[in-house]
């Protein structure tokens, strides 16, 4: 700000260095002051074209633990003369052992001490051949640990008697600019009404406008990838005209979950292995009017459903066996958004009492929870993405057809369908793709043709067919950000930073 003068500290320090040798190197210079200190300093001299500057890599050399005691106590070579030359008429070796205080040292330093004729043996003494020594070793590493670097020899020397380790580090190379000096002139940022009131502005020096500065952090609010990539989904499905399924009640009874959709009330999935029940409140009411005018004959469809599962009906010879609507009504924690599916089509039913035939098109983007054993890509909770269409003479056919369409809207093209099986389904396909990133063929969704069991159950018309997709969202959205840990994307160890930063997303549409 005007009048408050910053011309000492290190950019002060950097021109004063730069005037006694030019170019520097800011490792050597300035080794102890931190890389983004020097950066904003040469920076600021930068714009002022007092210095140029650009960084580069370089090897250092940092002494290994080893080396900081010979440093501080000197080498063991001459540790061990130092000892044999203070000693009047020589050390034995125990007593050299001991003087110096450490086996390793002093067995280490005699070798290198007889080798380089410091010190000979006489008798059971050993005895010292010279009066002074230098110890070149702790000289070498001294040098090292203050400039970081020495003559490729002796680095080398050192690293293979690993006393040293040489790492990368990036270091600036500094030269004088075109407005170098010694002072730095005070810029003033703002045009005072004081200084046009004196005239000082005349003299000023104005700090020049940067306009490479990026803008402040906004600190936004961020959408998660999920809701990003749900959005696209949405999209689609609104431009294929359907319109979506009321999904936010995570608890249904086993009824909606299971029961309304031919599951039989032994099949596996409804272990609790496999789905979470609810144990307060454990049971939920019977299915009944959900407002005044809900003209629907629930006890009629209770009884359709417990003989289509006991006895069979609608042309189906059922499961055969006691089918306890106790057992329907027990809460759950939804394992597929299958269940709102159901009960969209039970209303889809009492609408085509009156005769007329809307064909629908539902869908839904919402929460399931499997009990199952987490990993890096298994969740016990996760979103799917799901599409119901209702309409008279549909065929298999034209459900792969629709498939096609749909995944081309992601940029999934040339699908591949594998016969299947889901109790509420017949026929029922998997879906496939070939993914270009993974290099290979990957299950992208489950389909099939919803049965009479369930749609009869229901009273919709004998002849009206539906058509029923699920995907899981994580997949794609994992597969659009690069995660590989599902664990990173949804939970308690989601990064919020990587929330906050990563781009919006769009799928690739033709
Ligand atoms: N509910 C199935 C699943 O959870 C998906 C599906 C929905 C399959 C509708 C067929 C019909 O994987």
């Amino acid at each position: 700000s005007a009048g408050s003068s910053s011309t000492g500290g290190l950019p002060l320090e950097i021109l004063q260095a730069l005037s006694k040798a030019d170019p520097i190197l800011s490792s050597e210079t300035f080794a102890q002051v931190p890389f983004e200190s020097i950066k904003a300093a040469l920076d600021r001299l930068s714009s002022r074209s007092m210095v140029t500057y650009q960084q580069v890599e370089r090897e250092e050399a940092a002494l290994e633990p080893e080396a900081e005691t010979i440093v501080s106590h000197g080498s063991h070579e001459a540790r061990v003369f130092d000892a044999v030359h203070k000693a009047m008429g020589g050390l034995s070796i125990q007593d050299l052992e001991k003087e110096i205080g450490d086996k390793n040292v002093a067995k280490l330093g005699q070798g290198k001490a007889f080798k380089a004729k410091w010190i000979k043996k006489d008798g059971d003494k050993i005895v010292s051949l010279v009066d002074s020594v230098d110890d070149v070793t702790r000289d070498q590493l001294r040098t090292i640990q203050e400039k970081r670097t020495h003559e490729p020899k002796v680095i080398a020397d050192l690293k293979k008697r690993k006393l040293l380790k040489l790492q990368k580090t990036f270091s600036f190379k500094i030269s004088k600019g075109p407005k170098f000096a010694l002072e730095i002139v005070m810029e003033e940022t703002d045009l005072t009404a004081e200084m046009l009131a004196s005239g000082s502005w005349k003299t000023a020096t104005f700090k020049p406008y940067n306009f490479n500065a990026l803008g402040a952090d906004q600190h936004a609010g961020a959408l998660h990838p999920l809701n990003k990539v749900r959005q696209e989904f949405r999209q689609i499905f609104f431009e294929m005209g359907f319109t979506e399924m009321p999904t936010s009640q995570f608890v249904e009874s086993g009824f909606w979950n299971f029961d309304a959709l031919f599951v039989p009330q032994q099949h596996p999935a409804r272990d609790l292995q496999d789905t979470f029940y609810v144990s307060d409140p454990k049971k939920a009411g019977r299915p009944g009017p959900v407002s005044p005018d809900d003209g629907r004959d629930y006890d009629e469809y209770l009884e359709n459903v417990k003989t289509v599962h006991e006895n069979g009906k609608y042309g189906s010879i059922g499961y055969r066996y006691p089918w306890s609507e106790d057992e329907s009504l027990r809460l759950v924690l939804r394992t597929h958004t299958t269940a709102v599916s159901a009960a969209m089509l039970f209303k889809l039913a009492s609408e085509y009492r009156g005769g007329s035939s809307p064909p629908a098109r539902y869908f839904s983007i919402d929460r399931v929870f499997r009990n199952e054993s987490v990993d890096a890509t298994h969740l016990c909770e996760f979103h799917q993405v799901e599409g119901v269409i209702a309409e008279f003479g549909l065929t298999l056919g034209g459900l792969m057809d629709f498939m096609e369409i749909f995944f081309a809207k992601m940029g999934l093209k040339n699908l591949k369908f594998k016969p299947a099986y889901n109790p509420y389904t017949e026929p029922s396909m998997e879906i496939f793709s070939y993914h270009e990133g993974l290099g290979k063929i990957i299950e992208i969704g489950n389909s099939g043709m919803f049965r009479p069991e369930m749609l009869e159950a229901m009273g919709l018309p004998r002849n009206l067919r539906v058509y029923g997709f699920g995907l899981g969202l994580e997949r794609p959205t994992m597969i659009k950000y690069g995660i590989s840990n599902i664990r990173e994307l949804l939970g308690h160890q989601v990064d919020l930073n990587f929330i906050e930063k990563n781009p919006a997303v769009r799928l690739d549409k033709d």
